[in-house]
């Protein structure tokens, strides 16, 4: 902005206070500074002034001075304001103080009026913009993979049916199974889980390819990391190995934080400080070492450490933790499903930095990645975030036809159904790898926020679908 020197601008937004008739802090959404309007005293009426309450959105034409007043450099001396749009103070449920963020999630249609969803969802845009910047410098092509399908990526049952069969009278076939046939698509669909299977399909002819869409699943965790509908970044390189794959998850990550230390400075440092005053209630040891933004920093700074799921089982085996029964999941050994307390110890109190564990017993997962010769892993790596817990999943993919099949058929994927996939290792079959970035999770980890629900507007959980 230049000096103010007296130039006349015209501005709009919404009033968030109006002190002594004569102080407007105007927002107009492009941060959470307000623009104070002064008022010349005498120049309205009482009718008027009583219009310019919490929220009323006003046009106002003025001129740009210094301000005298403290927190601002210059202010807007109004010539001119309009109402647009009158705004009922008694009936406004925001008002201009701090609201719980549970209250504000019941008036989500209002939230992005307060400062700290300002914030938020400001970076959120911006890191969306990051993920495309990225990939596209690098000349990925992104894809844009069905909603509606007819398969299981993860093969893990989480789905949300899509059907147009009536619920009475549904059509069954002489077995008493619904008969999919009738339905609108003549078959059983879902929401998809994942866009990963279509994006093989692409990264076997582009190269290199990535999604970024909403993504479904039907998993019934009431957790502050778990949302029912929530959106994903899916990169599926040819030709690449597990290595590279963590090398481009790990850039990838550092860039989208880099990128927002570079464009949401001023929200960073809001949400920091807001992360701070709450902490502040908190006892010493459960308040975070670092600031919020020296936390991003630190991150950037540092790589992730990398370990194999092996050697992850035998650290959290031996910590004083698990011997002192500290684990509500006791760490029974070798084969066994990580917790998130788990995941989290390793990664705040083990290491105190993001982890990549990689190379997990086959068994706890998806059919699609690819068989160590120890005939007991599959080369799969999560990445895990302090605060988070898994933010990555991810695996170098089987492209050995014998050997996947014989995978979908031990884990009852159905193998006839997915021909189209097969094809994929049947003409030129090449090693390839991606992973998945739960994006809401990456928005949690760069805002702080706590709770999954306060980084996406409109979330979906177990029994909660308004707006
Ligand atoms: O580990 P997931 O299930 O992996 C896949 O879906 C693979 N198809 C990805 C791939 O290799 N292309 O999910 C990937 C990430 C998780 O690490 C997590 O960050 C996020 O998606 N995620 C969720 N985020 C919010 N709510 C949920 N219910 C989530 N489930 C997974
Ligand atoms: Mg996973």
């Amino acid at each position: 902005m230049q000096e103010p020197n007296n130039q006349e601008v015209t501005v709009m937004g919404w009033v968030r206070t109006f002190r002594n008739n004569q102080f407007i802090a105007l927002n107009d959404g492009s941060t959470n500074n307000n623009l104070q309007v002064v008022v010349e005293l005498g120049k309205y009426d009482d009718d008027f002034l009583k219009r310019i309450t919490t929220s009323a959105s006003i046009k106002t034409t003025g001129l740009v001075i210094p301000s005298m007043g403290k927190g601002q450099k210059l202010e807007l001396k109004a010539t001119h304001i309009e109402i647009l749009g009158d705004s009922d103070a008694e009936k406004y449920p925001l008002q201009p103080k701090k609201h719980s963020l549970e209250f504000l999630r019941e008036i989500a249609h209002l939230g992005f009026r307060t400062n700290t969803f300002g914030s938020v969802f400001r970076i959120r845009h911006s890191l969306a913009y990051a993920v495309h910047k990225f990939f596209n410098d690098k000349r990925f092509v992104y894809m844009h993979t069905p909603v509606i399908t007819a398969s299981d990526a993860e093969g893990a049952g989480e789905m949300f049916k899509v059907t147009t069969l009536p619920f009475d009278n549904t059509p069954r076939n002489e077995d008493g199974s619904i008969n999919f046939k009738e339905d609108f698509f003549g078959k059983a669909t879902n929401l998809t889980v994942s866009g990963q299977l279509e994006g093989e399909l692409g990264a076997t002819a582009f190269g290199d390819i990535y999604t970024f869409g909403p993504t479904f699943r039907a998993e019934n965790s009431n957790t502050a990391r778990h949302l029912a509908e929530f959106w994903m970044i899916e990169p599926e390189m040819a030709f690449y190995d597990l290595e590279d794959n963590m090398n481009l998850a790990e850039e990838f990550i550092k860039y989208i934080i880099q990128y927002a230390i570079d464009n949401n400075r001023e929200d960073l440092e809001f949400l920091a400080q807001r992360l701070a005053d709450e902490e502040k209630q908190l006892p010493q040891d459960k308040r975070s070492e670092m600031g919020l933004v020296e936390k991003l920093e630190f991150v950037l700074n540092n790589n992730f450490e990398r370990l194999t799921y092996t050697d992850a089982i035998e650290i959290l085996k031996e910590s004083n933790h698990n011997k002192k029964k500290k684990f509500q999941y006791p760490v029974t050994g070798w084969g066994m499903d990580l917790q998130s307390e788990h995941e989290r110890y390793l990664v705040e109190k083990h290491f105190k930095k993001p982890v990549i564990l990689t190379n997990y017993p086959k068994e706890i997962k998806a059919f699609y990645m690819r068989q160590n010769d120890d005939d007991k892993t599959v080369a799969a790596m999560d990445i895990l975030a302090p605060g988070i817990g898994e933010i990555v999943g991810g695996s170098q993919r089987e492209e050995r036809l014998d050997k996947l099949e014989q995978r979908m058929k031990e884990m009852h994927v159905p193998v006839e159904e997915m021909w189209w996939y097969l094809d994929t290792r049947r003409f030129g079959t090449v090693p390839h790898a991606g992973f998945g970035l739960g994006f809401e999770r990456m928005v949690q980890f760069v805002t702080g926020m706590t709770n999954i629900r306060d980084v996406i507007a409109f979330p979906r959980t177990p029994k909660s679908a308004e707006f």
